[in-house]
């Protein structure tokens, strides 16, 4: 099936950014965000992206205007009307997903492939609640989607193989590299990374180092990006809290049970870089 049209729900970290990824491999895409606000937000995070990466002579300037021009930001999912793929990319609540879901059903035209960016919720539960489970696929980007390489692709229950062809060639064509994964909590990645990043923060709340001491530990013992206080923050300490949870729920194993502290700074507000602070700083003046 031929892609043309993409619609992305949630205009968020993930949602700006799959947005931007795929105007810029040359897709039309409608983008909702469900108020003003948000949107707005969303929009400039995608125009600051793509002036990084014109800086640092990753995209022509005249490509970039031309992918700013193929995306359509709205508050209104009636626009989805045309699409031939929705990108689910809203908060990790699977009420607020199944909510979603059925009002695209209805929607969509019959032949679009729903995706879900979902980190830990189940495909099979989401497609359950639209007539077209087997055009119902997982599509798990990483964060920042301009730069990480990967998508897993993951296959629910019911999810026809013409459809994980065309979730495969479509993420293919945005310049991804695919891996395709059952569905179960956490997939591939971050079935590894959620009990990594647990498990710093019981290290930290151990007194075994610093967050500071622990982030240089794995950047240059471990040769990361990013050492797991740096990435806990650029992740969101809510996103992960959210996921750790769902996977508890799921498995009921003590590895993926939320630390007490992460718990706390979320309910704080700490959420790392997007509240300007987590784990480090990222207010004017903040010690970074
Ligand atoms: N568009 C295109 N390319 C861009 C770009 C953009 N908007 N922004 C940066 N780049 C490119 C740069 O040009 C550079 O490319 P090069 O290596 O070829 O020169 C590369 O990306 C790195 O950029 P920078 O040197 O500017 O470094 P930054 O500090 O801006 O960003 C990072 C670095 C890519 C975020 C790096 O620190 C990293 O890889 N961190 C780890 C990120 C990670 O682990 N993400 C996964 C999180 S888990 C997840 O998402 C799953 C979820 O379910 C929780």
């Amino acid at each position: 099936m031929e892609i043309k049209r993409v619609g992305v729900a949630g205009c968020g970290l993930m949602g700006s950014g799959i947005a931007e990824v795929c105007a810029r491999a040359g897709y039309e895409v409608v983008v909702r965000e469900i108020n003003e606000e948000l949107l707005r937000a969303g929009l400039q995070r995608i125009d600051a992206s793509m002036r990084k990466a014109v800086e640092r002579g990753k995209l022509e300037a005249k490509e970039a205007d031309q992918a700013k021009a193929r995306i359509t930001g709205t508050v209104d999912l009636d626009l989805f009307s045309h699409v031939d793929l929705v990108i689910e990319a809203i908060v990790e609540n699977m009420e607020e997903k199944k909510k979603l879901f059925r009002e695209l059903d209805r929607i969509c035209p019959a032949h679009a492939i729903f995706a879900s960016n979902t980190s830990s919720l189940s495909i099979t539960e989401m497609a359950s609640v639209t007539r077209r489970p087997e055009k119902f696929v997982g599509m798990h980007f990483f964060n920042p989607p301009p730069v990480m390489k990967l998508v897993e692709v993951v296959r629910g229950y019911l999810t026809s193989e013409e459809t994980i062809a065309t979730a495969k060639a479509f993420a293919e064509s945005l310049g991804k590299t695919v891996v395709v994964t059952k569905d179960r909590p956490g997939f591939i990645v971050n079935l590894l990374l959620v009990p990594y990043l647990l498990d710093a923060i019981r290290a930290l709340e151990l007194g075994v180092a610093t967050k500071e001491e622990i982030d240089t530990a794995v950047t240059l013992g471990l040769g990361h990006p990013m050492g797991p206080f740096t990435l806990l923050d650029f992740v969101g300490l809510d996103t992960t809290y959210y996921i750790a949870e769902a996977m508890y729920q799921e498995f009921k194993d003590p590895r993926f049970a939320a630390p007490p502290l992460l718990k706390q700074m979320v309910l704080a507000g700490h959420l790392g870089r997007k509240s300007g602070k987590g784990f480090y700083d990222y207010t004017a003046g903040g010690s970074g």
